[in-house]
């Protein structure tokens, strides 16, 4: 008999804070500004967290046109209100910079980088090692004029967070930013293309760009470093100020410089779709979908034409028909089985275990501790809680630890719902590369394995506003094992007792 079970959900005690002492005078600022009256962003919905760096276009009109097509310059920065503009300042500036350096925050490599455009290509900046200070900011900023890019802010901004958690939930993909500082006059990079779509809001100062015809369509790789000479004439050119937005597909090739004068410029780079090509997904289930069909049908397991790897002439011999009329029959075979298993697994644990976890949650308020609203019991009405940050799926899973003795069972995998929650989930790491890959956890924190039988169950919690516990298609038994492991998990309310 299968048991309802629990993997991982211990690592929630490992979970981090979530970042909050990096920045928190900046943080309390911030919270006042997000719930004044007309703010920059409408966090209504993760649509209308995109309509905010999008306006006046909207979702629509943005995905239709734009995405993956052509680069969207949206020059606002005269329409924006004295309030919004302090709203822009407020999510990075040279000041905040100069304020973390001051209380030794930022550590090179992990939270910055330094470097600057020499004309010919991108330098890095001269001994910058170690945390940042005041006199290595001077140095690097003034001294060396240095563009800094800050990594990742939303682990320490609480704007950021609630902005880059809702365009997670929209693009159903992780989000990451960086920060530019650039000293007037200066540029930090080389021309260069990027595998991301890529999202600008100027925040303080004035940046010159400079967009020019993709070398490759919708780039797979980030290459650095571009001859100017081989560029031929920007596509596009202007300068954003703040409030100005711009978006270009991944690939776009692009260069920018800070105007003269004064004033540094500051500007965020919101970036998405890394990896989620057609190609990414067929790669990502391919291996599984040809292994269960070698499986299950004997075509997949018959021999492939003698000299097919040893004859040099092979594609010019009759055997050469045959063999590609066979593969086109097993394409066939192959493209039906994809209709069926549409999980790319890899992909869709590496979005659940490293996505930001829903904006507020407090891990220490309720890390070990009881959910607030009493235990359901069947004559309740349950609600499931945070949808964005769940998600079930059909899939199979190595044996219990307790018949891994029993040779004969080895091998086999038990087919289950495995269910995933990013509820848990580290803010402080959210999108922070670290060294030594195989430390990098492809799992999210909270997995609850369930039987099969429970899938319509949990289509039904998750698809409606509330469900009466009794609706439930199960026996007693289990929809009270299924309602008291998603409660414990913090994912379950009782709406209605
Ligand atoms: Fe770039």
């Amino acid at each position: 008999m299968f048991e309802v079970e629990t993997i991982g959900l211990e690592m929630k005690r490992q979970a981090k804070k979530n970042g909050t002492d990096m920045c928190s005078n900046t943080n309390k600022r911030l919270k006042t500004l997000i719930e004044a009256k007309n703010p920059l962003f409408d966090f209504i919905s993760p649509t209308s967290s995109l309509e905010s760096l999008i306006q006046p276009f909207n979702s629509k009109t943005f995905l239709n046109d734009y995405w993956e097509k052509k680069p969207l310059v949206n020059l606002r920065h005269g329409a924006l209100t004295k309030h919004q503009h302090e709203v822009l300042s407020s999510i990075y500036s040279t000041q905040v910079l100069e304020e973390a350096a001051k209380e030794k925050r930022l550590l090179f490599g992990r939270d910055f980088h330094a470097c600057r455009f020499d004309g010919e290509k991108t330098v890095d900046a001269v001994h910058a090692k170690g945390t940042l200070t005041s006199a290595s900011l001077k140095k690097l900023l003034h001294g060396q004029k240095c563009t800094f890019q800050i990594h990742q802010p939303q682990r320490y901004s609480d704007l950021l967070w609630r902005l880059l958690e809702h365009l997670e939930s929209y693009f159903g993909c992780l989000v990451g930013s960086n920060v530019y500082i650039t000293p007037p006059g200066t540029q930090g990079l080389a021309p260069h293309y990027d595998d991301v779509e890529v999202f600008i809001l100027q925040l303080e100062g004035s940046k010159h760009w400079k967009l020019y015809k993709p070398q490759v369509e919708l780039a797979r790789d980030y290459v650095v470093n571009l001859d100017p000479e081989s560029l031929g004439n920007p596509i596009e050119e202007f300068t954003l100020r703040p409030g100005d937005f711009l978006y270009f597909p991944r690939g776009t090739i692009h260069q920018a410089c800070a105007d003269e004068g004064n004033q540094f410029s500051t500007h965020i780079t919101i970036s998405t779709y890394q990896h989620q090509s057609y190609g990414d997904y067929l790669r990502s289930v391919l291996f599984s979908s040809v292994e269960g069909l070698a499986s299950s049908s004997v075509d997949f397991r018959r021999g492939i034409p003698l000299g097919s790897i040893s004859n040099p002439v092979f594609n010019s011999s009759p055997l050469w028909n045959e063999m590609t009329s066979q593969l086109g029959k097993l394409t066939e075979q192959l493209s039906s089985h994809l209709r069926k298993i549409p999980f790319p697994q890899p992909m869709i644990l590496d979005f659940w275990s490293s996505r930001l976890p829903p904006f507020g949650i407090d891990l220490d308020e309720i890390e070990g501790s009881q959910p607030k609203s009493p235990m359901p019991d069947m004559e309740d009405e349950v609600r499931l809680l945070y949808k964005t940050h769940v998600y079930f799926m059909k899939q199979k899973f190595q044996p219990d630890e307790r018949d891994s003795e029993d040779e004969e069972k080895e091998e086999e995998q038990v087919e289950a719902i495995g269910f995933y929650s990013s509820i848990f989930n580290s803010r402080s790491d959210h999108m922070i590369m670290v060294e030594d890959h195989s430390s990098i956890e492809n799992e999210p924190r909270v997995v609850l394995k369930f039987p099969l039988t429970y899938e319509e169950s949990m289509k039904l919690l998750f698809e409606r506003e509330s469900v009466a516990a009794n609706e439930l298609p199960l026996p007693r038994e289990d929809a009270e094992k299924l309602l008291s492991s998603l409660w414990s998990c913090h994912l379950l309310e009782t709406v209605k007792t």
